[in-house]
């Protein structure tokens, strides 16, 4: 497939279609994306929403999450699950603090180096709040590319050096941020996990999974 035929045919269906979510919006700070994507790790879009704006006008700097106590954030987590994600989003906002003048980082090897902060939200955070150039492999991108270009069901349970060079390869010269959200999207929306609406896809037409006649994942059962 012509990289080009991808990007042109997600990205538009990406500017009719996208989730108006706040994360993505103008005024989204670097901060504020790099919460989101904690929240959105382990729970729905649905229930991220009013505790992300809670925690925005509450702590809307790293500094004001480094000022409070860690019992404070987990308290605000409410019922998120998975609460931990509280205490390393503090810790995370205390060496921001330290370390960095209070200034989420751009770089996706100082990204790493924060506590809490793993090779998917620092791709994440580069791209979606830099707009840097960097593959961000969540299951829903991953999810696409196996179908689209694999001509397989699911992606492998662990992310693959090959995933890695294959989305890398598909990277636009300009507008790799866009295009990854716009990707995550369509995994999102249309490219679902169990229930795919291939009638809907804009890259129907030239999916290697469906081309192929969507054969069944073979070996262990996945969820993802
Ligand atoms: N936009 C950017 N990252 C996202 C995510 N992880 N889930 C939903 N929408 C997003």
């Amino acid at each position: 497939v012509e990289p080009h035929l991808l990007h042109n045919a997600v990205l538009s269906w990406y500017e009719d279609n996208a989730r108006d979510l706040p994360w993505r919006a103008a005024d989204a700070t670097p901060w504020g994306v790099l919460v989101s994507e904690i929240m959105l790790q382990q729970t729905p879009v649905v229930r991220v929403l009013p505790i992300w704006q809670e925690w925005m006008e509450r702590w809307p700097t790293p500094k004001d999450l480094a000022a409070a106590q860690p019992g404070e954030a987990v308290r605000h987590w409410g019922r998120l699950g998975y609460p931990r994600r509280a205490l390393r989003l503090h810790a995370c906002a205390r060496a921001i603090t330290d370390e960095h003048g209070g200034e989420v980082p751009a770089d996706h090897a100082t990204l790493l180096a924060l506590p809490g902060i793993g090779e998917y939200t620092a791709a994440a955070v580069t791209s979606f709040a830099y707009g840097g150039r960097h593959a961000v492999l969540d299951t829903n991108v991953r999810r696409v590319l196996a179908r689209a270009v694999r001509a397989e069901e699911y992606p492998p349970t662990a992310t693959s050096a090959a995933e890695r060079r294959l989305a890398e390869a598909l990277l636009p010269e300009l507008g790799a941020a866009r295009w990854g959200v716009a990707v995550m999207e369509l995994g999102a929306l249309v490219c679902s996990a169990r229930a795919p609406r291939c009638a809907d896809c804009p890259i129907a037409d030239v999916c290697a999974w469906r081309l192929a006649g969507k054969p069944p994942h073979t070996g262990p059962a996945r969820k993802g």
